[in-house]
């Protein structure tokens, strides 16, 4: 089943400041292989034909992010920018009020999972269609994970139960809406899923994939940028040899 896309959102949020990447910019703003991080995760989402309505949420006083939006290719034409907040919940807030009301799906995304594929976009939208009111996409663990407190090992949780988590979340927007209305009264939220489930409704896990990993630490940027030059070779052998892969559909969501 595919899904009507005008019936989805996204907000992409972009806000961070990218300190432990260390660059002094915004990490939205970062290169990856000649081109901005942003662009890099707009590629994705917007290849995957699953939203006609895309919001940019970018640090307060940008100039440079609104400008590659504004002069990007025509497939950006659904693609608006919002002023963030200090939080990145709050910078979620500002994207989710910026959505049109008819909308209701809504998928959050952190532009710094900038090589997340379409096909994670298109799962994610299609599992709230079908009636689930959050959904997460969840990748197994490699290490073995310790509960800690001070510098002693209190737990240590069977690895076979546990998921890394990964974006875009998906949401009934009615859901997310309430969720961030009701947001003060839960303490730290590291995610938008954490405040649907301690609502104590149900959240839904659909597979993640290891390219939706977040560039966060100078190494996660070496991975992404050998990532991105592999496939434009890839691309570039397949041109010679006459068999170009298919270029993302300027009209996908249209
Ligand atoms: N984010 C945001 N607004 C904030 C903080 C974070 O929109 N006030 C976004 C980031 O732009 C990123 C995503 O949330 O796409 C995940 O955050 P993180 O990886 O922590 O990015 P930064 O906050 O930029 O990085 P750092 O914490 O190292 O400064
Ligand atoms: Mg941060």
């Amino acid at each position: 089943m595919s899904v009507d896309p005008s019936r989805v959102g996204v907000i992409v949020v972009a806000a961070g400041a990218g300190e432990r990447l260390g660059r002094g910019i915004p990490k939205a703003l970062v290169r990856c292989a000649g081109r901005t991080l942003l662009e890099h995760a707009l590629d994705g989402l917007l290849a995957s034909g699953a939203a006609e309505h895309v919001r940019v949420v970018v640090p307060r006083g940008d100039t440079e992010l609104r400008a590659i939006l504004a002069a990007g290719p025509a497939r950006y034409q659904r693609v608006e920018a919002v002023d963030g907040g200090a939080s990145r919940p709050e910078s979620v807030h500002a994207g989710l009020d910026a959505l049109p009301d008819h909308v209701d799906i809504a998928l959050v995304h952190d532009a710094a999972r900038a090589l997340t594929p379409p096909s994670v976009f298109q799962a994610v939208a299609r599992t709230v269609a079908e009636g689930a009111a959050a959904v997460v996409p969840a990748i197994p663990v490699s290490d073995t994970i310790k509960v800690v407190e001070g510098n002693r090992v209190t737990a240590t949780p069977d690895r076979a139960s546990l998921r890394a988590i990964q974006t875009p979340q998906g949401f009934d927007a009615q859901t997310l809406r309430r969720a961030h209305a009701e947001q003060d009264r839960y303490g730290v939220i590291t995610d938008d899923a954490m405040l649907v489930e301690s609502m104590g409704i149900p959240v839904t896990v659909t597979e993640g994939d290891p390219l939706a990993f977040k560039v966060t630490m100078p190494h996660d940027l070496m991975l992404a940028e050998a990532l991105v030059r592999q496939a434009q070779e890839v691309q570039a052998e397949a041109v010679q040899a006459g068999n170009p892969a298919q270029e993302p559909a300027e009209d996908a969501a249209k």
